[in-house]
């Protein structure tokens, strides 16, 4: 039994708290504690799933018996407790990305390598089956040499401006939605990001007095020569028929292949609440032969295959063979996104090409 716990219990941690308590009731890890800084946030977690909270991660860890945390704090904030919980011996499950920095990226690295603990980076567009297809695909050599391709992920309005206004200023569409892209792209095409030319818009969100960029079309050409092209943004209306719309598409000398990842063929119109597309390939709620409640999908798979991982090393796997059969992205695939997103960055301050180092 391995003994998990969560760093960050807002939004997304929500899901994290899911996935290990779907754990708990496969006798397979438990939840011992979780941490929020916000008292009343942390309050009603604890209440609601029967586990202890601490307001002070550094207290949280240095007392209890833990094995893993995952981290799931806003995305400036991630190094902080990476590094901490490294240096403590824990492995390490984090949100995306990684950190906003190179620098920051390596320190964490340096520190899980030290300590010989795993870092697994939740970038779970990897496990959307429709995803692992199309690297399959592209891989396969079935499309030929990939010459170019296009990726496109967008967020409603409410996304910055609603669900975390007090940090969206530190994010940006790049480092928020761009990343999962980045980081897919750089799996089909097994190959590092080489240089990135980038412009965007600071406008709509400026102008609500949130700091950062509205969109960004950024070019990244890959050592292999590929070119793909990714557009971000998060100022979709609110009446968009889904929170997020996003799609990849690759073409190479043999072939085309492109898969909408917003419009799987579900669509939907009420009274209540106008157009609608699910997106449950993502995160479905349904029920267990209990009756308690459970969630399947991409989203939550990508959780608990951070805990399979575990279990394989505590079983005398070896970090080595994880990373070469896991499909999970690691510490030096957190790194390699975190480059190509500073360079995108560094190439919308400069207005020209950047090397990506
Ligand atoms: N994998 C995904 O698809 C996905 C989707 C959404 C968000 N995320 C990522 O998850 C992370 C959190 O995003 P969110 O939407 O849940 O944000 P959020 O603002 O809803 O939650 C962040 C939580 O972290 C807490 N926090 C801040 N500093 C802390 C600290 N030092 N110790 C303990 N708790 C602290 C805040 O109080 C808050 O409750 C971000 O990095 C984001 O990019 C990932």
């Amino acid at each position: 039994m391995l003994n998990l716990a969560i760093i960050g219990t807002g939004r997304y941690g929500v899901n994290i708290i899911h996935a290990f308590k779907q754990l708990e009731y496969q006798n397979i890890a438990k939840l011992v504690s979780i941490c929020d800084i916000n008292e009343d946030v942390l309050n009603s977690h604890c209440k609601k799933y029967k586990v202890k909270g601490y307001t002070d991660y550094r207290k949280m860890l240095d007392s209890e018996d833990i094995d893993a945390v995952a981290i799931a704090t806003p995305d400036h904030l991630h190094k902080e407790p990476c590094i901490y919980a490294a240096k403590s011996g824990r492995h390490i499950f984090v949100q995306k990305p990684m950190d906003i920095t190179v620098e920051g990226c390596l320190e964490i690295l340096e520190e899980a390598n030290k300590s010989n603990v795993l870092i697994q980076v939740d970038f779970h567009k990897r496990y959307d089956p429709y995803h692992q297809q199309l690297c399959k695909d592209v891989k396969s050599g079935k499309f030929g040499t990939i010459e170019y391709g296009y990726v496109h992920m967008e967020d409603r309005i409410e996304v910055p401006s609603k669900w975390f206004s007090s940090w969206a200023h530190k994010s940006s569409p790049v480092w928020f939605l761009g990343v999962h892209f980045i980081d897919l792209v750089r799996w089909c095409l097994g190959s590092n990001g080489k240089s990135a030319y980038a412009t965007g818009y600071k406008m709509k969100l400026k102008k609500m007095g949130i700091d950062t960029y509205d969109s960004v079309s950024a070019k990244v050409i890959f050592e292999n020569g590929v070119s793909v092209t990714f557009d971000v943004s998060w100022i979709l209306p609110e009446n968009f028929e889904a929170i997020v719309n996003q799609s990849i598409r690759f073409v190479g000398t043999e072939g085309i292949i492109e898969c909408d990842t917003q419009d799987r063929g579900t669509r939907l119109c009420s009274t209540e609440k106008g157009m609608e597309t699910y997106n449950i390939g993502f995160i479905l709620e349904t029920k267990d032969v209990s009756g308690r409640t459970v969630y399947k999908g991409y989203g939550i798979e990508s959780i608990m295959d951070f805990v399979y991982n575990l279990i394989y090393i505590k079983n005398g796997g070896d970090f080595e063979t994880l990373r070469k059969n896991s499909i999970a992205a690691f510490g030096e695939d957190g790194l390699e996104v975190t480059r190509i997103a500073v360079a995108i960055h560094e190439s919308l301050q400069k207005d020209e090409p950047v090397s990506i180092r």
